[in-house]
């Protein structure tokens, strides 16, 4: 398995500044989480990589975006035809299998759905999707009260992090993708299932 730092010498190397500034904080955030809820070393590990890779593509301009969507026949969507920059986490994944010869499908999805989420997340998906929300330097309010969040339940903070989701793009008027409401509606299902006891039960 490819190291850490291997990962970082490459996100540092392609991505523009302030977007690898992101991307290290996305990794400390995802430290921070992994440390207060006992994960297992491999499965950190491939949180952390993934959390630096998440936004490889994030800059890459529209038309670029799309051509490589297509090319590696990336089954491109209505939104993501209309809104490009959509694409990001799916190219990205593209990019991180072809140069950094990363085939790990925990660490891919993560970068391919750190955006949208899914039905089905697994451990690292989640905590990349989290930390991507509430590093610390995202500023928006409420932000502390998720971080103290993260720390204690990653049920609670997953089920917040897509509600918070929701709420932004339907106020900020972009498209709530189907993937991302999907989800928001399986959490709900679970919980009224479940009594929402049971633990990662997304
Ligand atoms: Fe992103
Ligand atoms: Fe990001």
């Amino acid at each position: 398995m490819i190291s850490v730092k291997q990962v970082r010498d490459f996100a540092k190397d392609i991505m523009e500044e302030k977007r690898f500034l992101h991307a290290e904080r996305t990794a400390q955030m995802s430290r921070e989480i992994t440390m207060a809820h006992n994960i297992d070393d491999d499965i950190c590990n491939k949180i952390e990589i993934a959390s630096m890779l998440h936004d490889i593509a994030r800059d890459m301009p529209e038309e670029l975006l799309l051509s490589k969507a297509y090319k590696k026949d990336l089954n491109i969507n209505k939104y993501e035809l209309e809104k490009p920059v959509l694409l990001h986490g799916k190219v990205g994944a593209e990019i991180v299998k072809s140069k950094l010869a990363i085939f790990d499908e925990d660490i891919l999805n993560a970068i391919r759905y750190h955006t949208s989420g899914r039905v089905g997340m697994s451990i690292v998906e989640r905590v990349v999707m989290i930390s991507d929300v509430i590093e610390i330097g995202r500023k928006f309010r409420g932000v502390e009260e998720l971080r103290g969040m993260a720390m204690e339940n990653l049920n609670d903070i997953f089920k917040r992090i897509i509600e918070n989701k929701i709420v932004y793009f339907v106020q900020c008027g972009l498209f709530v993708l189907p993937k991302t409401y999907e989800l928001w509606n399986h959490i709900l299902l679970k919980e009224a299932n479940t009594d929402g006891k049971e633990l990662y039960i997304f």
